[in-house]
């Protein structure tokens, strides 16, 4: 057997399940769930109605490069979104939601390359990055986010471990304090990379969902052709319709950015057997050329967060991130005391921030945080923030 599946730790959701084991959550209230980061807005009828006339594409084996109509869509997306150019015939492959491409991305860069053998990512993170580093054989180098910014600084780091990095996943918006790169992150990191040679993964999931539609968040493509490097030289970046569409279930998203990765990675990916499904291909060119629903969709959470924030104003005061769906909550005490308080009490799940952090530097970053995700509907967000009052206010 693979010795480095024994890496791998308890997914969050499985350690949630062990602390609550044998706790009879309050039967007086119904449950309600904020620990998942599974969107629950209805999946756009565009996406729908696309995917029903086109269920003939059941009937053929999809390619893995998948349809020229298909990664035009997303290249031309990207640019009236991010201003950035991407040739739709090397620099972007559809994959099947970021998740299985955040992951296979590790297994084409690591293998036995001349580089080093470590992958650095912010910690507390999205599991993913320290499975696929452990299964590519590597050692992953944890950087605390700094409580101030919800941002990790890689230029902490030191040479040596730098020249050892291979691969640098980054989070942007971040899982989970929702913090976004700037213009200026963005340089220190491309410097970085240049200087020690590592490839740069983006993961961008929640780069459309924002609460200023004046002020969208900066990606890594937006960000490299803004500093004149419009080859995207070792970057790449990973989105997906989850979050933007509600469409978790589709499985559908893109890789984008450096054509060399790129075509690296569609070999990888051929061998995978990754290709897209001919109808969910469709179903993604109608979901990534429709704006409305999109706005529809920000403007649910909008309501949600201001909501949630003004229930919870006096008793747990609330930063709004400046981005995704996740309020990264400080409490009082213990992180998983309060959830489990919580689940007993008031039947609300959520998710303690020390699940989603290692110790590092002589601490676990997470801890004495939840994650509060807002993917309910807004009646139950809103009773929940009451829920969370009632449990504060009775002195927990
Ligand atoms: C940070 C982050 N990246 C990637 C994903 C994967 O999403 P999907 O595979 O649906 O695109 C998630 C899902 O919750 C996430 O939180």
């Amino acid at each position: 057997m693979n010795p480095n599946l024994d890496k791998l730790q308890a997914y969050p959701f499985e350690r949630l399940a062990k602390l609550f084991a044998g706790v009879t959550p309050n039967p007086a209230l119904r449950p309600i769930s904020l620990s998942i980061g599974e969107p629950k807005h209805p999946t756009p009828e565009v996406i729908r109605n696309a995917l029903c006339s086109h269920i003939d594409g059941l009937a053929v084996y999809p390619g893995t490069k998948g349809l020229p109509v298909l990664r035009q869509t997303i290249s031309q997306w990207i640019n009236r979104r991010f201003d950035a150019h991407i040739d739709p015939e090397t620099q972007v492959v559809p994959i099947l939601g970021s998740r299985e491409a955040l992951f296979s991305f590790a297994q084409t860069v690591l293998g036995e390359c001349e580089k080093g053998t470590r992958v650095a990512f912010p910690n507390p993170f999205y599991q993913i990055y320290e499975g696929a580093a452990f299964l590519g054989g590597a050692e992953p180098v944890f950087v605390n986010i700094d409580a101030d910014t919800g941002l990790a600084d890689f230029s902490a780091l030191s040479d040596e471990v730098l020249d050892q990095v291979a691969l640098l996943y980054v989070c942007s918006p971040n899982n989970p304090t929702g913090a976004v790169m700037s213009l200026d992150n963005w340089q220190t990191l491309f410097d970085l990379a240049d200087k020690h040679d590592f490839v740069i993964a983006s993961d961008e999931c929640y780069s459309e969902i924002y609460f200023d539609e004046s002020d969208p968040p900066v990606g890594g493509l937006e960000a490299a052709s803004r500093l004149g490097r419009s080859d995207y030289n070792n970057l790449v970046v990973f989105s997906s319709l989850s979050k933007r569409s509600n469409a978790p279930g589709l499985r559908s998203g893109y890789v984008a950015g450096d054509a060399d990765l790129i075509s690296k990675f569609l070999l990888y990916r051929t061998y995978h057997g990754s290709a897209m499904s001919v109808t969910v291909q469709h179903a993604s060119v109608a979901a990534w050329s429709d704006e409305v629903h999109v706005q529809q969709n920000r403007e649910l959470y909008r309501q949600k967060f201001q909501a949630f924030q003004s229930i919870l104003k006096d008793t747990l005061p609330l930063t709004m991130p400046e981005a995704g769906f996740y309020f990264w909550a400080k409490v009082p005490g213990s992180d998983t005391q309060f959830a489990l308080d919580l689940y007993q009490q008031q039947n609300v799940t959520v998710l303690p921030g020390s699940y989603l952090g290692r110790e590092c530097n002589g601490h676990n970053p997470g801890e004495g945080h939840v994650r509060l995700a807002l993917v309910a509907s807004v009646e139950d967000c809103n009773e929940a923030a009451h829920r969370i009052k009632a449990l504060l206010s009775a002195g927990h």
